[in-house]
């Protein structure tokens, strides 16, 4: 059932949790628009200008930064991020920004919106541990993480060359989980468009 193939101009929003030059998981999410049909398209926001979440800057005219990542985001279909763990844990990088995106509480442009969760990392685990927190964050801020087998990418360092993901096995798997990731920004919209035709 190819339910993504009908919905034209899907654009994907990838962040990376970590901002380090040579970032693995970056380079990850920079190898995925070859795995995804002529009708989508995933651009990357990177996180290095977020600034620590702070309340008192969280007002009329927050920062630039902060302003840009929330309007891609809600300009955006589909999220995917891929993080590393940090002690057994997601990097403060990302929980910051995922901050920073989820105000106003529950109606922040996080809301209903789809997201693949991928971690990674030169160990054997494939930062697996760093998912429950993501996944718990994501759901604190009314997005739909995506249900299906977790994406984590072991011994990453080895699967990447001249910064792309280059192993046919873990792209084929990637492969597998966008198509999983598109096809539950198809059923909402298709829900949504039913709901409003009975509006
Ligand atoms: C503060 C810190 C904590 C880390 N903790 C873990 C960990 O718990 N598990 C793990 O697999 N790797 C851990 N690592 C190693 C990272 O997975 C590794 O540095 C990875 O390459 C970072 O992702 P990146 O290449 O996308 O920057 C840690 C690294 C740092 C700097």
């Amino acid at each position: 059932m190819a339910l993504h193939a009908s919905t034209p101009d899907i654009r994907l929003l990838g962040i990376s949790g970590s901002i380090r030059r040579e970032s693995h998981c970056t380079a990850v999410l920079r190898s995925l628009q070859p795995l995804l049909p002529g009708s989508a398209s995933i651009e990357l926001f990177p996180l290095d200008d977020i600034p620590l979440y702070n309340a008192d800057l969280d007002g009329d005219a927050p920062p630039t930064a902060v302003v840009r990542l929330k309007n891609a985001i809600a300009q955006a279909n589909g999220l995917v991020l891929c993080s590393p763990e940090y002690n057994y844990g997601m990097p403060g990088v990302l929980k910051n920004a995922i901050d920073w995106a989820s105000r106003p509480g529950f109606a922040s442009p996080l809301k209903g919106k789809p997201v693949l969760i991928a971690t990674a990392s030169p160990g054997t685990a494939g930062g697996v541990r760093a998912q429950a927190q993501i996944r718990d964050a994501l759901a604190a801020t009314l997005a739909r993480p995506v249900v299906r087998q977790h994406v984590a990418i072991a011994n990453v360092g080895t699967r990447i060359r001249d910064g792309r993901l280059v192993d046919p096995s873990t792209l084929d798997f990637l492969r597998v989980a966008l198509a999983d990731l598109l096809q539950d920004i198809a059923l909402l919209d298709s829900a949504a468009s039913r709901s409003a035709g009975q509006g």
